[in-house]
């Protein structure tokens, strides 16, 4: 935490949510005074998934209205801000420009410090909002739409890559899944959201996509079991009870994607010896994946922190926060 008390105003705008958060932080403690987000998720669902172009012009609509909520919720005035953070890679080139012009304008213009953010160093310090107490060494499953990853954090500026997909994100598995199925974007909500009705599965009971997984690979790999459910589907759609079966296939799915990602948490925690595993990102906040790895973690000792379900998603507060930490990556 800071020695000096920070009051930030930070921005998020690298995918298609408008994001901007105001976050207080004295020696002791993190106090998230507001946190808006401004979804363009109805408007992307048309074309199921995200339109660059489109997520670009929307972020330059909704970027003033975001920020002056962002402002009024919090209760403070541009003269009480400290510093002014936004994120400024990787993501949607158009769409991480509108919040960063942005934000470092209204830097430019008021004098304040501009502290640009790295997305992922945003994910990774979301967990300091809802555990303020967790401090480094300790391992992190960064798991979103774009990235799937795990680092050993030695140091807030001193995080070590330990693997990463060499294709595909899990998220973007779920999102591919879910639209080769006719379920609405972010396949990740809507799979869970349909499973909510469809809870009585046990492990015995799921199909096997990938056959012999080698889930000691020194790497993550999501596109092989995306072409897999493909070719199970293609090969199925036509069979009059196909519309019923759409639940199993996706458990099955959901199964395999986070079991992969299980057995690399467990295996680097093993020989790192950390006694802490974070976990962040969109896909962080699937129930499935927090139950698998509490249980998992238990049996080795290990204690597994996820942030609150509204700092998983893309958010403007994990980039304050990330700000204040100074996270480097
Ligand atoms: O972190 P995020 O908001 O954006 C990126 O940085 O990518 O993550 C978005 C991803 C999407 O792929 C979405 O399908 C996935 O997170 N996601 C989920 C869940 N909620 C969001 N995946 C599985 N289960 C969820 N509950
Ligand atoms: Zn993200």
């Amino acid at each position: 935490m800071a020695n000096k008390e920070l009051t930030v105003l930070a921005f998020e705008t690298s995918c298609d949510d408008t994001c901007a958060s105001v976050v207080q932080c004295s020696k002791n403690s993190i106090k998230v005074l507001s946190n808006v987000v401004s979804s363009q998720i109805d408007i992307h669902k048309l074309y199921g998934g995200v339109v660059p172009e489109i997520a670009s012009r929307n972020h330059a609509l909704a970027i003033q209205t975001v920020y002056e909520e962002a402002l009024q919720q919090a209760g403070v005035t541009l003269n009480e801000i400290t510093h002014i953070a936004a994120t400024v890679e990787p993501g949607l080139r158009g769409a991480v420009m509108v919040g960063r012009v942005f934000a470092e304008s209204l830097a430019t213009a008021r004098n304040l410090p501009f502290v640009p953010v790295n997305h992922l160093a945003g994910h990774i310090a979301s967990i300091t909002l809802s555990h303020p107490e967790v401090k480094p060494p300790f391992t992190t499953l960064l798991v979103s739409g774009g990235h799937t990853s795990l680092y050993h954090v030695e140091g807030w500026q001193d995080i070590k890559l330990l693997c990463e997909t060499c294709d595909d994100a899990c998220g973007e598995a779920f999102d591919k899944v879910a639209k080769l199925l006719g379920l609405p974007y972010p396949g990740g909500v809507s799979i869970e959201k349909l499973l909510t009705q469809n809870t009585s599965w046990t492990e015995k009971d799921f199909m096997q996509f990938v056959q012999n997984p080698n889930f000691h690979k020194p790497h993550f790999t999501y596109s092989g079991l995306k072409t897999a459910v493909l070719n199970y589907v293609r090969k199925h759609e036509k069979k009059a009870d196909f519309q019923q079966q759409i639940p199993h296939i996706v458990a099955s799915f959901q199964h395999e994607a986070v079991e992969q990602l299980v057995v690399k948490c467990i295996e680097n925690l093993s020989k790192t010896g950390n006694k802490i595993l974070s976990v962040c990102g969109g896909v962080s906040a699937n129930k499935y994946l927090r139950k698998r790895l509490s249980e998992e973690c238990e049996k080795i000792g290990v204690k597994v922190l996820f942030p609150e379900f509204k700092y998983c998603t893309d958010n403007a507060a994990m980039i304050a926060a990330a700000s204040i930490l100074n996270v480097m990556l």
